[in-house]
């Protein structure tokens, strides 16, 4: 065992965050092996949010559906409608197809090699899925373990284009008993010592071994890649209406937030459309919201109807709860909140 790894395991036995799907390192030591359904549904979550918005996600999926069994014959659009609000949409789709290949697969594979073959499973996925689970030697880098190593060998370029040499270095740490405790003992200095702003320096068991620290400047590792702006898009929303229901509309089975239930909406283009004065259609406001590769900013319009379908409305009420992604979720609110006056 090397001296980092030692130092980090000690640091963890009496540091370790107590995580729903977590077994504590005590526990882990009397044998107590995690359940891969809720290691692998706790990964996939937290690719894409905060340890405590996660969690009550994490809690709600476990609680319908226990294991991969039920998600794998759960409906599709339940386990959408419950996703809504974490974003990436294409995640819960694939989170669906894995519980199914999983089901078909008798069980979860035990190694990386084999985890990542199915579907939303990626390098780091399958390497925290083995390690954690299995306590297979495996490695799992993410943005927390990325910083560490970076600061550990003051790594002088971004991380975006050291991918290898962060994997060399963490691979070369690696113990040969307790990988899953290694691996979740990173992720935990990343998030609670190494943090990105104020690492705090003086409670990191592995200071000593730390070159960004020993030049003075811990926090200006990892090395800032150049930023590329996002490109911005726009587009038109429309609430219609008839005072006591909303028309809502299933998205095309690709693209964007493929197969969610959206509000209509224009196409999103490049430049911002000036809409002719309607009096059908009163100006409500803007919302924004940041995607991974653009950033969309729709005018939201209040549409009067006089009855609106049945198999296409949600009752306003209910609209907040209706599974909507975040970017029409923020434009019914602000529909809502002007409407309350
Ligand atoms: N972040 C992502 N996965 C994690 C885990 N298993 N424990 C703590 N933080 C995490």
């Amino acid at each position: 065992m090397s001296d980092f790894s030692d130092k980090l395991l000690n640091w963890y036995d009496a540091n370790a965050r107590e995580l729903p799907w977590r077994i504590p390192p005590a526990d882990r030591k009397r044998g107590v092996m995690p359940d891969p359904y809720r290691v692998w549904l706790s990964e996939i979550m937290l690719q894409q949010t905060t340890i405590p918005h996660g969690i009550r996600y994490f809690l709600r999926f476990t609680e319908l559906w226990p294991d991969v069994q039920s998600l794998a014959s759960a409906d599709r659009d339940d386990i959408m409608r419950e996703w809504a609000g974490l974003g990436y949409y294409a995640r819960a789709r694939n989170l669906y197809a894995c519980a199914q290949a999983i089901v078909e697969n008798g069980g979860f594979p035990s190694t990386a090699d084999e985890l990542i073959r199915f579907p939303g499973i990626g390098p780091y996925t399958a390497g925290a899925i083995a390690a954690i689970a299995f306590d297979q030697p495996a490695i799992a880098v993410d943005g927390n373990v990325e910083r560490v190593f970076a600061r550990q060998i003051a790594l002088d370029k971004p991380v975006r284009d050291a991918k290898g040499d962060i994997r060399e270095a963490v691979q070369a740490e690696l113990p040969g008993q307790r990988s899953g405790d290694f691996a979740q003992a990173l992720m935990d200095l990343g998030a609670t010592v190494c943090t990105p702003k104020s690492p705090d320096c003086g409670a990191c068991p592995v200071v000593q071994s730390c070159q960004a620290q020993k030049l003075g400047k811990p926090e200006a590792y990892p090395v800032k890649a150049p930023k590329m702006p996002k490109p911005e898009r726009f587009g038109d929303v429309f609430i219609f209406n008839d005072g006591e229901f909303v028309r809502v509309e299933r998205r095309p089975e690709t693209g964007l937030l493929a197969g969610m239930v959206g509000l209509p909406t224009t196409d999103w283009a490049d430049a911002a459309q000036e809409r002719k004065d309607d009096a059908a259609k009163t100006f409500m406001g803007e919302v924004t919201h940041v995607f991974t590769h653009f950033r969309l900013t729709l005018k939201v319009y209040d549409v009067a109807e006089a009855e609106i379908e049945t198999s296409q409305r949600v009752k306003i009420t209910e609209l907040h709860d209706a599974g909507l992604p975040s970017v029409f979720a923020k434009a019914a609110k602000l529909w809502a909140s002007i409407r309350a006056g």
